[in-house]
């Protein structure tokens, strides 16, 4: 049990509570659903030894000021990390940790119903019930693509993207990927972005949002894309061009777009994406399973815990930080 000062921006699910309660008994948790303002945030962070923080919160120099140098850790319940800036945590030596691996497969899951969703026009359907539409069944209506036979492109390689290749084979798609770096696996092939754009029926963005990947799908990369091409984004808002994308979808440029995440969040109501019926938009929950969200806190305390006690992270971002 420790006595250390620590702040967690949110209450977590059981399984990292149980271990904040073990051995942080007088841990500081945000008890709201919202999460801290910034002035609340670096206010709470005053003085504390770790912080454990949710993407909602900017982590930036002016936070690690308001906490002081003596905050040992940093250890954020997500895997993607483009809240936090890492150079600035690894200058001041501060591990920062992160939850990858445990999410894997609920993301993937998540970017696969989003693509069957769009592919067979399910939320149209249950619209077009709510509003007292269904009189008959028609040879024509809500027709939507096929998966079977189809080509599935997946821009980024890492684990969810190669987790969606793996669900691809199950639906008897052709798959084809572009990363820098990632070898083949689950017979998908290796091919350059034109090449994918150009042959895939289903895009998947799967990579995480940099300086590099940022507005990546541009309206450069739409016109590359079918005209009946479906677009699925589960990475990050900030990897899409919001205002191309709205173009490429209304002038039917490509079929339809499916949005796990967008930029920013919550995504503003009088965003003309909203208007679009062949565009769909869920608020961010890829990783939003009961016993995902359970491992991830875990893994985010136990990250928490090891930087407390200078021991390596089980999951450290800024590896040089964790290896010293
Ligand atoms: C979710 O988007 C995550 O980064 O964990």
């Amino acid at each position: 049990m420790s006595h250390s000062k620590i702040f967690i921006t949110r209450l977590i699910p059981d399984l990292g509570l149980a271990l904040v309660r073990e051995h942080f008994p007088a841990a500081d948790i945000w008890p709201a659903d919202l999460p801290p303002t910034r002035e609340q945030l670096l206010e709470k962070v005053r003085g504390v030894d770790g912080l454990l923080c949710m993407l909602t919160e900017r982590i930036d120099a002016e936070l690690m000021d308001a906490a002081g140098p003596q905050l040992k850790v940093i250890s954020s319940m997500s895997v993607g990390v483009d809240h936090i800036d890492i150079a600035e945590a690894t200058k001041r030596g501060i591990p920062v940790g992160n939850t990858p691996g445990v999410l894997t497969d609920a993301t993937a899951d998540q970017a696969f119903a989003l693509l069957l969703a769009t592919a067979r026009r399910v939320v149209e359907g249950v619209d077009y019930i709510r509003e007292g539409q269904w009189i008959t069944w028609h040879p024509q209506l809500l027709l939507g693509a096929d998966l079977a036979g189809a080509t599935l492109g997946i821009v980024g390689f890492g684990r969810i993207g190669q987790a969606v290749a793996k669900r691809a084979q199950g639906f008897d798609m052709r798959v084809i990927y572009h990363s820098p770096s990632a070898q083949p696996a689950h017979n998908a092939q290796r091919v350059d972005l034109d090449t994918l754009l150009r042959e895939s029926d289903f895009v998947s963005i799967n990579v995480p949002l940099t300086e590099k990947t940022r507005h990546l799908v541009n309206a450069e990369f739409l016109a590359k894309m079918k005209p009946t091409a479906v677009l699925v984004n589960t990475a990050r808002g900030g990897v899409l061009d919001q205002t191309a994308l709205y173009n490429a979808l209304k002038s039917d440029q490509i079929f339809a777009a499916a949005l796990d995440v967008t930029d920013p969040e919550p995504l503003p109501m009088n965003s003309p994406l909203l208007e679009l019926k062949n565009c769909i938009i869920v608020p961010h929950l890829g990783s939003a399973s009961h016993k995902t969200r359970n491992l991830m806190s875990k893994l985010a305390v136990e990250n928490l815990i090891a930087g407390m006690d200078g021991d390596k992270l089980p999951n450290c971002v800024n590896v040089d930080v964790c290896r010293s």
